[in-house]
């Protein structure tokens, strides 16, 4: 089968890791896995579930809300979000492999009456009854090139009033021509805009912004721990999933520490209301 062009971006391979460290760590046989357990394997984004919590404490969600998670990945965020509110989520991720582990992790975690895995991509996603009660979205946005016809997308899923969270990158000054070739080979992002362009495009397509935060010092400090962290963890992760599996994610880890450190690369965290 062929692979979508996404799988470039090295931190999507190798994905049957995932299943191999519940085993190790003896969480494959307990009877129901707690959402926060796997933290450094099933959360894709930058600070963990503390990023979900930061989401928690603006978005207001309860039994009665129901919330889209676009490029949902293994469904960390999703499962969090669930477990925490009593939300129910439809969880959009675009990548077949991620989409499937990610419904067995939310069945395992006991919240598969909650959350809706769909695997498609967020532009297939036709509008359904009176809208989503809140979109969130962690760092995937940052792989669709055209953002106005995202974020238009996104306001026809939504009921009036409805909030938008967002976590996404920013470009912070021009990139070099290694830079561009970093994010578009090995980010996977073709098309980066400013903080203030970002807000720009938002309210421009259906939405007025509540508050904008700038994560970037926060999130060099998390990828550079993180690269650290793998680094010293080397032989462990080499025997456990293999040295190309080493070797894969390690250029990922190493090339986004290299964008943050250059400072063309930025981070953003976004909330606004749909009117
Ligand atoms: C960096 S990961 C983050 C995953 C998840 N939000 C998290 O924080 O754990 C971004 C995800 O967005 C997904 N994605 C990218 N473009 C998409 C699209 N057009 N529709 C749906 N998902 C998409 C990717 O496949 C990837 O799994």
């Amino acid at each position: 089968m062929t692979q979508p062009a996404i799988k470039q971006m090295k931190l999507y391979t190798h994905v049957e890791r995932v299943r191999r460290e519940l085993k190790v760590r003896g969480l494959d046989q307990i009877p129901r896995l707690d959402p926060t357990a796997l933290e450094t394997v099933d959360q894709l984004h930058y600070l963990g579930v503390a990023a979900i919590e930061a989401a928690l404490k603006v978005l207001a969600l309860g039994p009665d809300k129901r919330v889209l998670d676009v490029g949902a990945g293994l469904g960390g965020p999703a499962r969090v979000l669930a477990e925490r509110s009593g939300c129910s989520v439809t969880a959009v991720e675009l990548q077949a492999d991620l989409n499937d582990l990610a419904s067995e992790l939310t069945e395992r975690c006991g919240l598969s009456a909650q959350i809706d895995h769909r695997c498609r991509d967020i532009f297939d996603l036709k509008p359904e009854g009176e809208g989503f009660d809140a979109l969130v979205s962690w760092l995937c946005f940052l792989h669709i090139d055209d953002k106005p016809a995202l974020f238009a997308h996104c306001r026809q899923l939504l009921k009036p009033g409805a909030l938008i969270y967002i976590e996404d990158f920013t470009l912070e000054r021009t990139p070099s021509p290694r830079e561009r070739d970093l994010l578009a080979n090995d980010v996977y992002c073709r098309t980066l805009v400013s903080a203030a362009d970002y807000a720009a495009a938002l309210d421009r397509n259906g939405f007025k912004l509540i508050e904008q935060h700038d994560m970037t010092r926060a999130w060099r400090h998390f990828v550079q721990a993180r690269l650290a962290d793998f680094e010293s963890e080397r032989w462990r992760f080499q025997t456990l999933h293999g040295a190309e599996a080493y070797r894969a994610l390690h250029h990922f880890y190493a090339a986004v520490v290299e964008l943050f450190d250059g400072a063309a690369l930025g981070g953003t965290r976004l909330l606004a209301r749909a009117h």
